[in-house]
């Protein structure tokens, strides 16, 4: 074999093997003979500098820095679509349609939507030849040498033809975490979101650098001779050629179809590993989308439904200090208020003051906020171009806000600490949290009413609580009260003393101890009387119980301030229900995930799990018996298959939980 053909040879296997791992998901030689096999081309191409073609797979780690992009005309538009906001938009998109068609139903293609930036592929006998950016439509950046390095592009098709295919350059979430997270180790601005980081790494000119940030590409449409008769097709094909073609499109008939498309993208929306901002309904067949042609700027045949944005702008006031129930000082931006996620935001998190020194977030500063899904909403980081003159830093406290103790930092940890104990900011925050509903639960005394009756001196500690019925009448004899309210109120006290345990346990707030925890534990100990007594080396024996979670377990209630406690909250009469024992052991060892929607609530679910002596998690893991999985389950389905976990449908629980009652 000649060097000629046996760089050929190579460059053929290499990229086979590309699309065998990274589109097609099943690798048939290890990363270490890859490796073997690229070095070898590698060094043929250095030997023999004319063996180096533009579809060699050594680009793909990046070319020598450019000065500048040269600019490129595109050979049609590439243009934005129209959008729609809600069903009710979507529907006047179909009805549009069936009119334009003069048909009763059409078929459509569904797709998602991707949030990254958009990039038109040209191919020359089946080798990538020039790769240019949207630009403003009419013509982009050439980014040849960076869209070599995208996972996805084929650099030589499976077919020797021309054409150009446009698609979208994403940024992974997991990649996307991954490389904020080195930045801002080094003392970089960190990206405010996956698209800006995709399009901050497709225009850089050195594009080893864009090699190392691992962009995907999607394809999603062809410009000029269509391929094939249909989209769906076009994709198909699409995929053969050699591109990754993401699999989530399907084929709707109608307005209903197109909208429960829609309603599933927006479920699946945070389990997918990239973002979506959206989907794009596309009429099916090219026939029909000629007939319908386009406006000036959109097809009229396609058309993108809109998620509400996870990410806004606004002004920050002022940057508030927020005292925990364990002294851990958290700032908080103060914001104006802002829609987003589906909600106005006044408030956001700016996690720690480590996190906020990297973001270099200021007072007045114009600020990214974002609230994705139930995650309460956060600042991202500032917007520098908005930012006015050079306002000071954001310098962290030394003393604490609210009873002006000199603050500690926690060893080890990068939290600011109160450590004053009887810091009024703490009992309010301590109050607060046992209060609540998923601990004792008591209705009509919240955050206000602890405020006023901590100043009042009426509370001190959550055992006073129970001795507010010794105020009767002076409770309704404050502003805004009544008597029918403080009965209500002494009701409620008086109700929460018989919780059951595992609600005690949370309202107790010991660190590391969630809902789950608290479970694990009521069930282990069934008393207040064992569970106050736990060792260590008894908590490490109860599954799913860490080592970690069992010494802060161990030691809370070894400090003698937290025996005090339970001793003054069993005399004033707290008495919780005692965790019942499994009326069965028939699920002994079995651990089930409920995953989905499930007609069941989630909690009576657990309960009859429990109730057979068997347990319910969070997580997949291989330990995992069952998961049961619903409508709209997404990655912990995914990772049951993965890990070869049994998975049953909800009928199927339930007939194995009468089956076993038995
Ligand atoms: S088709 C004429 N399909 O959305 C049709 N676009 O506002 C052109 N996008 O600039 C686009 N996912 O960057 C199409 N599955 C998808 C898409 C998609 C994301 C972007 C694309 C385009 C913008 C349209």
């Amino acid at each position: 074999m000649t060097p000629a053909e046996r760089a050929a040879y190579l460059r053929q296997e290499l990229e086979r093997h590309n699309r065998l791992y990274h589109v097609l998901d099943a690798p048939e030689i290890s990363d270490s003979e890859y490796d073997v096999l690229f070095r070898e081309l590698q060094d043929l191409e250095a030997k023999h500098p004319e063996l180096l073609t533009p579809d060699s797979p050594t680009l793909r780690v990046g070319a020598a820095p450019l000065a500048g992009f040269e600019t490129a005309r595109h050979s049609a538009p590439m243009l934005s679509l129209d959008n729609a906001f809600g069903e009710a938009e979507l529907r006047q998109f179909a009805e549009r349609v069936r009119k334009g068609l003069e048909r009763d139903e059409v078929n459509y293609l569904c797709e998602l939507k991707f949030d990254g930036l958009s990039l038109s592929l040209i191919y020359e006998d089946g080798v990538l030849a020039r790769a240019v950016t949207r630009g403003d439509g009419s013509q982009g950046e050439v980014v040849t040498q960076n869209a070599r390095t995208l996972i996805g592009v084929p650099l030589r098709l499976t077919e020797p033809i021309s054409l150009e295919v446009r698609g979208e350059v994403l940024f992974f979430k997991e990649d996307f975490r991954k490389l904020n997270e080195e930045r801002a180790l080094k003392g970089e601005q960190v990206y405010v979101n996956p698209r800006n980081a995709a399009s901050g790494s497709m225009r850089q000119l050195d594009s080893r650098i864009t090699a190392q940030r691992r962009l995907r590409f999607f394809a999603y449409s062809v410009a000029g001779s269509p391929l094939a008769a249909s989209q769906s097709a076009i994709l198909a094909r699409l995929g053969e050629l050699g591109f990754a073609v993401h699999g989530g499109a399907k084929v709707v008939r109608g307005a209903d179809g197109i909208v429960g498309f829609a309603d599933e993208a927006l479920v699946q929306r945070h389990s997918l590993p990239f973002e979506i901002d959206g989907v794009v309904i596309k009429v099916d067949a090219i026939l029909d989308q000629n007939t319908l042609g386009m406006t000036a700027r959109a097809p009229r045949w396609a058309i993108a439904a809109k998620f509400p944005a996870e990410q806004a702008m606004t002004l920050m006031h002022g940057i508030i200090l927020n005292v925990g129930r364990t002294g851990v000082i958290t700032p908080a931006a103060d914001l104006e208020p802002v829609f987003v996620g589906g909600v106005t935001v006044s408030r956001a998190t700016l996690h720690n003051f480590q996190d906020l020194a990297l973001k270099d977030v200021r007072p007045g500063d114009t600020v990214i906020v974002q609230r994705a899904g139930d995650v309460i909403p956060q600042v991202v980081g500032p917007v520098l171009e908005k930012r006015v003159g050079d306002p000071p830093r954001f310098e962290p406290p030394t003393h604490c806000p609210v009873c002006e103790s000199a603050l500690v930092q926690v060893e080890g940890m990068v939290a600011l600490k109160c450590p004053n104990r009887g810091c009024p900011a703490q009992t309010q925050a301590v109050l607060e949290h046992f209060v609540s509903r998923g601990a004792m639960d008591i209705e009509g005394l919240g955050e206000k009413q602890i405020a006023r009756f901590l100043a009042n001196g009426w509370l001190t500690d959550a055992p006073s609580i129970y001795e507010l019925a010794r105020l009767r009448g002076e409770i309704a004899a404050l502003d805004g009260y009544g008597e029918s309210s403080e009965t209500k109120l002494l009701a409620a006290i008086e109700a929460s003393k018989s919780r059951p345990l595992e609600k005690l346990i949370i309202a107790l707030g010991i660190p590391l101890v969630g809902e789950r925890t608290a479970k694990d534990l009521a069930h282990h100990f069934r008393t207040l009387d064992s569970l106050r007594t736990c060792q260590s080396d008894q908590l490490v024996e109860i599954p799913d119980i860490g080592p970690k979670t069992a010494v802060e377990v161990a030691a809370w209630f070894e400090d003698p301030d937290h025996q005090a406690l339970i001793d003054r909250l069993l005399e004033v009469g707290v008495a919780p229900v005692e965790s019942a024992a499994p009326k069965s052991d028939k699920f002994a060892g079995a651990t089930f995930v409920f995953t989905g929607g499930l007609s069941l609530p989630r909690d009576q679910a657990e309960a009859l799990v429990a109730n057979l002596g068997g347990k319910s998690s969070d997580s997949v893991s291989k330990k995992t018996t069952y998961v049961v999985a619903g409508p709209g389950a997404g990655s912990k389905l995914a990772k049951a298959e993965a890990l070869g976990v049994p998975v049953l449908t909800e009928e199927e629980f339930m007939a194995l939980v009468d089956e076993e009652v038995k």
